[in-house]
């Protein structure tokens, strides 16, 4: 087994079930008493308002971070590691795993902003990472102590970004890479990643459920350390997400931040971050967070409304938003906490509502992947329903590339999603549409077609 560091460090693990607090977790990262999750604290941090113990105020802390953005230094080249002050922080000589992660886009979508009817919506996009989705800013720091901890093989069970993510950090690291996926039920492009990086890729006849269940296995047994979002340090990392998003918005809280609930570890890590930014005073009021699912996969939606959030219902998941084809979160407790420290709620979405949002958020110029896009679908209900209020800001986080899932939106934009079901229940996808046209290469067929399209357009805007 790797030698345990003999730094002293700044943190410390803690079960967010019994509270027991421990300096080294274990290999599972499980709680040794109890057996449930654990959360990195930092008992150095007096959560008083406006200081934190580390000596520096809330103001000092903001004024650091942007003066490293001049710096050409490898860590403040890093969107994760410029907020260093608020990570666990690694030994004397041990430098990070990074991939310039982070530093991501805050895109205002003011065509979106009018089909959902706010004011003010913005797309905080993750997809914008070096391999295309938010688990780079968590698995810099993973990765980073993996690496310091000396273990020559880490590993995943994933959906797809995970492992992509995974596979590259391990890479620039020199560490090998263990891969579980489930079978014919990730997209290719993000397989295709995991394969080039180099990882060793295993597809399972199983779902992300089964590959995840033995991969706890795994690590009880061989020297490998698990890279997925059960692993404290990939949370911590993530939580950069909400220090970059309030420093763009100049530290004035948006009234919501909506994101997409999968296994529920990225949810976890921004309310985790939100709050811990509250305690230190970068904050004066918490945006409420809420977590849409898809609802062939909506386990944390079942879980607050059919057992008020005390016990897991889990679902067997099935939706094209592959991504989030998860039927029992591990991180649903924290989902749970963070939704109510914040005031967030949970909603779900059909396939066709997110076939629809994800083309609305292509068509603004942006894109994203299918995971991605429940949040505007989520958006559009919550304003029906009131709880986004129609004077209210509004972020929707975007977590994947759009070049993450091609099959899927060439299946959509070809007629090819939704065969079958009725054409009134899917009319609203048709005028999103925009099919390849296959043409002779003539000067006429290409102009017939630009006048066709020019008309078609006007007399949509006609009505
Ligand atoms: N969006 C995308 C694009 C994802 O890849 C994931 C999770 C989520 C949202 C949900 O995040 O699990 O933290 O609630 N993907 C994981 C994977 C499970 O293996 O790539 P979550």
């Amino acid at each position: 087994m790797p030698p345990e560091p003999t730094v002293k460090a700044n943190f410390r693990f803690r079960c967010i079930a019994c509270g027991d607090l421990r300096d080294h977790a274990s290999q599972n990262f499980r709680c040794a008493h109890c057996g449930d999750l654990l959360e990195i604290v930092y008992p150095n941090w007096q959560a008083q308002a406006g200081t934190c113990g580390a000596g520096l105020d809330a103001s000092d802390l903001k004024l650091t971070w942007k003066q490293r953005r001049l710096s050409s230094a490898t860590a403040d080249l890093s969107g994760v590691w410029r907020f260093r002050d608020m990570l666990p922080t690694l030994g004397e000589g041990h430098d990070a795993v990074t991939l310039r992660e982070g530093n991501t886009p805050l895109y205002e979508m003011p065509a979106c902003a009018g089909i959902a009817g706010v004011p003010r919506l913005f797309a905080k996009h993750q997809g914008m990472n070096p391999t295309g989705s938010f688990k780079d800013t968590g698995m810099t720091v993973a990765a980073s102590f993996a690496h310091q901890a000396g273990y020559r093989w880490v590993a995943c069970a994933s959906t797809g970004n995970t492992s992509a993510s995974m596979a590259a950090y391990a890479a620039r690291a020199g560490m090998r890479s263990l891969v579980l996926v489930p079978e014919g039920k990730i997209s290719w492009s993000k397989l295709s990643q995991a394969l080039d990086y180099g990882a060793v890729t295993c597809q399972l006849r199983t779902d992300f459920d089964g590959c995840l269940r033995l991969l706890q296995e795994i690590v009880q047994q061989a020297p490998v350390y698990q890279l997925n979002s059960i692993n404290p340090f990939r949370l911590e990392g993530q939580k950069t997400l909400a220090l970059e998003l309030l420093e763009q918005f100049d530290w004035q809280s948006p009234d919501h931040i909506i994101m997409p609930g999968g296994n529920l570890g990225n949810s976890s890590a921004i309310g985790k971050a939100l709050l811990e930014m509250r305690d230190l005073g970068l904050i004066s009021r918490l945006p409420k967070l809420s977590i849409i699912q898809a609802e062939g996969a909506n386990a944390l939606l079942r879980t607050l409304r059919e057992a008020g959030g005390k016990r897991l219902i889990s679902v067997q998941a099935e939706t094209r938003a592959t991504a989030i084809r998860i039927g029992n979160p591990a991180s649903w407790k924290k989902a749970v906490h963070v939704l109510e420290a914040t005031g967030g709620v949970c909603e779900q979405v059909s396939e066709i509502e997110i076939a629809q949002a994800k083309a609305e958020i292509g068509a603004e110029g942006i894109g994203c992947e299918p995971a991605s896009a429940v949040t505007f679908a989520g958006l559009k209900k919550l304003v029906k329903q009131g709880f986004v209020k129609a004077e209210e800001t509004v972020v929707l986080v975007l977590t994947g590339n759009l070049l993450k899932d091609p099959d899927y939106t060439m299946d959509f934009h070809r007629g090819e999603m939704f065969k079958g079901i009725p054409l009134q229940e899917t009319a609203a996808l048709g005028p999103l549409r925009r099919a390849p046209i296959v043409l002779d290469a003539t000067l006429g067929a290409v102009i017939q077609t630009l006048e066709r399209a020019e008309k078609a357009e006007v007399d949509g805007q006609r009505g």
